[in-house]
């Protein structure tokens, strides 16, 4: 299978702009299997062929890769790719009774589309937002503090077409194919809209404001920063070390073991 011409040009003139960026064409590779996945919603083996051409490197390069990483599919996903994390703290926050009642009501397994096409689902390994765990995730927008009602009616919403906000970020959500664009280096527009970071996410910076705690300073401005940072050039620490951030360690937490 290839691309008919007129994708095949469309792709090219793509793949020149994200190529153009890189000092080596070969560093260009990720962005450019997301772009042919935004083409076709997975890695087929005219999108492998396609990045090994344009790279000139080989289609077992291309696909060594794209089986590396999970971002790329390799079937068919949903229009709407639900991710719901089941990492450590998501997962005692509730996320592995949301996967199970989520997949039962789906009836779809990880990496699995429901038959219409619109929506997949992904066990997910942190989405680096532990901070409003349960976190789910749709085409790698934020759903914080899920439920599994929440979780089962955010689905049911996607598949019948009713527009769905994510809790922070962007004011509309990109199909996943439209995300794919994105991630290969073509902004929608969408990424300065909404929340960035919530309240939850503030909250370290605010108690570092708080007690006058400063970041140490950057490498650019130590003389010779090339060198490692000696240990007197570096800040007293915020605190003795052992004693709890934000107060007496809360009775039964590890905590207070730290000593
Ligand atoms: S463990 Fe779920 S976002 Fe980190």
């Amino acid at each position: 299978m290839t691309y008919g011409p007129e994708v095949r040009e469309r792709l090219e003139r793509d793949a020149k702009e994200i190529i153009g960026r890189y000092p080596r064409p070969r560093s260009a590779l990720l962005p450019l299997l997301h772009l042919v996945q935004s083409e076709e919603g997975h890695i087929t083996e005219a999108g492998i062929e396609f990045c090994a051409e344009q790279l000139g490197i080989t289609p077992a390069q291309v696909t060594g890769v794209a089986t590396f990483y999970t971002q790329y599919k390799h079937a068919p996903v949903g229009d709407y790719h639900v991710g719901v994390c089941i990492n450590t703290l998501c997962a005692v926050m509730g996320g592995d009774q949301i996967w199970d009642e989520l997949s039962e009501h789906t009836g779809v397994g990880h990496d699995e589309a429901t038959p219409d096409g619109k929506v997949s689902l992904e066990r997910i390994e942190c989405n680096a937002a532990c901070d409003f765990a349960p976190v789910m995730m749709v085409n790698w927008e934020f759903f914080d503090n899920m439920t599994p009602e929440k979780a089962k009616r955010l689905v049911d919403d996607l598949r019948s077409g009713k527009q769905v906000l994510p809790s922070r970020g962007p004011k509309s959500l990109a199909t996943w194919k439209e995300a794919s664009r994105v991630l290969a280096g073509f902004p929608d527009g969408r990424a300065g809209e909404g929340v960035q970071a919530g309240p939850e996410s503030l909250v370290g910076l605010e108690i570092a404001k708080q007690r006058g705690w400063e970041a140490p300073r950057a490498d650019v401005e130590r003389e010779r920063p090339e060198e490692p940072v000696k240990p007197e050039d570096m800040g007293s620490p915020p605190q003795e070390p052992g004693k709890p951030v934000g107060g007496e360690a809360k009775p039964g937490s590890q905590e207070g073991r730290n000593k």
